[in-house]
């Protein structure tokens, strides 16, 4: 199946999240396609500039507030009367939610649950993409991918909130969607993304970006450790195709979804900076390993089949090219072209590719 998004073209789509990292970009998507764009979102972090840097707040409808609190979620609906919802809120840090367990349990499960009953008060909405993550599955420390009708569960307080919004979820889908002819309900699950424009803390690609930029030496804690990389536009194409199958009726699509990489695109931290450098076109590696550094689960790898086969989904930048694409949006921002230019092409550049 060609993936055409020109169903978009028109629609009003609110995104939850889009002053985040993944939210930036896919309402620069949605704009490209010419949907009618609302997002809502807490003000963006300090270090998260994306959203400034594509200038969304003039751009789109953009709402500020809580996702915590039931009457601002409805009254975002009430003004937006959105026709599709992309749900990306999240508090979205396992490192944060050791810290703040309580404030990640109410954004990701509470807060789940004012969206879900704004959903199901809203005569507008016709799709809905509730976005999860991988680590939504209890991890058996298996060596092989997880299938969306594996077991849901997590050890650290994010990966439990994130199990828990799916099983809140589905209690939607069967008490209240399943029965809806006028709406179509799906959850998706993906796992750690790249792209430009990230500039959180203790992240690779923007930690290597910005050693690139001082001309510091790029500081390798795991060098050997692998990680399964996908480039943003990757999963953000995922949703979207899910979101048009909810609208086209296709059967079966109201239901969960994994977005992951092909398991070639699982590579060592140390070969992602030695490609970054060589892009950059200078810059040096420094090991500096931790002897006590805790001993790192390992990452969970997702089936992609189920996407593959009814979707039609699959990926279309592998690892050297998903890199090649990360650094160059950084590298040309950096010579003062501009951001919205950059992303824009990039993303024209991706939906070229899924023509083919
Ligand atoms: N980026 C990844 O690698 C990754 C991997 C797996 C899953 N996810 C999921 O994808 C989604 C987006 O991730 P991201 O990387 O863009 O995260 P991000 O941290 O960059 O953005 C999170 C967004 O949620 C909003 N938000 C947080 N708390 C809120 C609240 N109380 N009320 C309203 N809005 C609130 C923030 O304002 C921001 O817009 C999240 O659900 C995340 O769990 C991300």
């Amino acid at each position: 199946m060609k993936n055409d998004f020109s169903i978009f073209q028109g629609k009003r789509i609110l995104v939850t999240g889009s002053t985040g990292f993944k939210g930036s970009w896919l309402c620069e998507w949605l704009l490209n396609i010419g949907a009618e764009v609302s997002g809502f979102a807490l003000k963006p972090k300090p270090y998260a500039l994306l959203f400034e840097q594509l200038d969304l707040q003039n751009r789109i409808d953009q709402h500020y507030g809580d996702i915590r609190d039931a009457e601002t979620v409805l009254s975002v609906f009430n003004k937006t009367k959105p026709e599709v919802v992309i749900h990306l809120a999240a508090q979205a840090l396992v490192r944060d939610s050791y810290k703040n367990p309580k404030e990640t349990f109410d954004t990701n499960i509470a807060g789940g649950v004012n969206l879900l009953e704004a959903i199901r008060m809203s005569n507008d909405v016709r799709a809905l993409v509730f976005i999860t993550s991988d680590k939504c599955y209890y991890n058996k420390e298996w060596e092989w991918g997880y299938r969306e009708n594996d077991e849901l569960g997590g050890k650290d307080p994010y990966s439990a909130s994130k199990a828990a919004a799916e099983i809140v979820f589905t209690a939607y889908q069967e008490s209240y969607f399943r029965v809806r002819k006028d709406f179509a309900a799906a959850t998706t699950r993906a796992g750690n993304v790249i792209g430009g424009g990230d500039w959180s803390k203790d992240r690779i690609v923007p930690d290597c970006i910005r050693s690139l930029i001082s001309g510091d030496d790029i500081i390798l804690r795991n060098p050997q450790s692998t990680r399964p990389w996908q480039h943003v536009l990757e999963p953000l194409s995922g949703y979207l195709s899910v979101a048009k199958a909810l609208l086209d009726n296709a059967p079966g699509s109201a239901s969960a979804w994994n977005f992951g990489p092909d398991p070639e695109n699982v590579r060592p931290v140390r070969e992602l900076a030695e490609k970054a450098i060589q892009i950059w076109g200078t810059g040096n590696l420094r090991d500096e390993i931790d002897p006590n550094a805790l001993h790192e689960a390992n990452l969970l790898m997702l089936a992609n089949e189920k996407a593959k086969s009814i979707l039609g989904w699959r990926a279309r930048w592998n690892f050297d090219h998903a890199i090649e694409q990360t650094v160059l949006w950084y590298k040309k921002v950096n010579k003062g072209t501009s951001p919205i230019e950059v992303t824009r092409s990039q993303i024209k550049d991706y939906m070229q590719e899924m023509k083919t």
